[in-house]
Formats: C-alpha cells, structure tokens, sequence
C-alpha cells in the first residue's frame, strides 16, 4: 500500500461490539502511518460507536441485511472519504465477494486464534476442548473465504493449566492490541 511522502493513509474500522481494538488503533493512529476516517457498525448500540465518536471519527450504522443495498452504500461512502483500507475489528458480518473483489487487497482482519486452524467462532473453547498447548491471534487479508486470507502477522501465546475461554480470551485480546497497529504498519509504507 503506497502512501504518500508525509501523508497518512486514510482508514475505515468495521466493528460490531466491543471495539476494543478499534480504539487501541485510534490511539496508535496518532504517531502511526494511517488515520481512523470512518468507523462502520452493523449494530446501532456497539459498544465501539462511543469511543469513534469520543475521538470525533464519523460514524455509520448500516444493518447489512440486505446486504447489496447496504454494501453499495458504504462503498460510496468509502469513496467519499479515500478510504484506502478497511480494518475488520469483531465486525459479524460477512461481505459479499463482490465487495471484497473491488476492495481486492485493501481489507485486512484481526482473528483470535492461530490460523490456518480455529477460524470461525467460538476460537477459544474450541482451542481448549483439544487441548492445544499454544493459541494466539491473526492479522490477515480478507478474501472470499472466511478467515483465509493471507497471513501479515501473528502472535503465538501458551495455553495455560487453568485457563477457561474466558482468560484466554482476555490473554490474546492484549496481543491483539499489539499486533494489529503492527500488522498495518507493515503493510503501509
Ligand atoms: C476480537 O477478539 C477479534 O479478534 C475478534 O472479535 C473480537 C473483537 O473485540 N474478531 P473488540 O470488539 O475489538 O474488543
């Protein structure tokens, strides 16, 4: 992604929820290459939408469930803007191919688990009802597969004796908030 000589890339955040990650980018914005343009919820009440909007970073709910009316909408809106890369943080919901093709290489996302294995939902059960010795997380691109896009960067973490979902869910989210402004780092210059 070429950005220009003291230029900042423009950048939109999908969220859903929390938007824990979403703010740990905004923060990081401020002494990094890219800036947080536009936060898009297809929830009205995300949690997230307060922090956008704490930083005054415009904000857009739209419902997705027609999902082609919705997605031609953010498209123009993303255009509007020179959005020149979407950042996915716990955004539930799927895009279509055909949005994903004209923002071909341009959509990265954050997953809790070490892909290729565990995508989908529920990472962190799942990790433990195997047994596996390590979890993390990933900075991907997104193409039309879900969470199969090619890796930017991952971080491996132990699995711990005692941990439930819900600690290893807290371990690896810190490790996102480190890897994700990492990842897009990386990918802008
Ligand atoms: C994160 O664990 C992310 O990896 C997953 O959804 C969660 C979102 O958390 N895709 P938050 O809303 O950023 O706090």
């Amino acid at each position: 992604m070429i950005k220009l000589p003291g230029k900042k890339i423009k950048i939109a955040v999908f969220i859903s929820g929390t938007g824990s990650n979403l703010k740990n980018l905004i923060i990081f914005s401020k002494r990094k290459n890219y800036e947080v343009k536009l936060v898009i919820s297809n929830k009205r009440n995300a949690k997230g939408l307060i922090f956008a909007k704490k930083y005054k970073i415009p904000t857009k709910v739209y419902y997705l469930k027609k999902s082609s009316k919705d997605e031609k909408k953010i498209l123009d809106i993303l255009l509007k803007k020179k959005i020149k890369l979407i950042c996915l943080a716990g955004f539930m919901k799927i895009l279509s191919s055909s949005f994903i093709k004209k923002f071909k290489g341009k959509i990265v996302n954050i997953h809790p688990s070490l892909l290729p294995k565990y995508k989908g939902l529920n990472t962190h059960a799942r990790v433990l009802n195997n047994k596996e010795k390590y979890s993390g997380c990933t900075v991907h691109f997104v193409n039309s597969k879900l969470d199969s896009g090619k890796i930017i960067l991952q971080k491996k973490i132990k699995v711990l004796k005692n941990d439930t979902a819900k600690t290893l869910q807290k371990r690896i989210l810190k490790e996102e908030h480190k890897i994700y402004p990492k990842a897009l780092q990386m990918i802008i210059n």
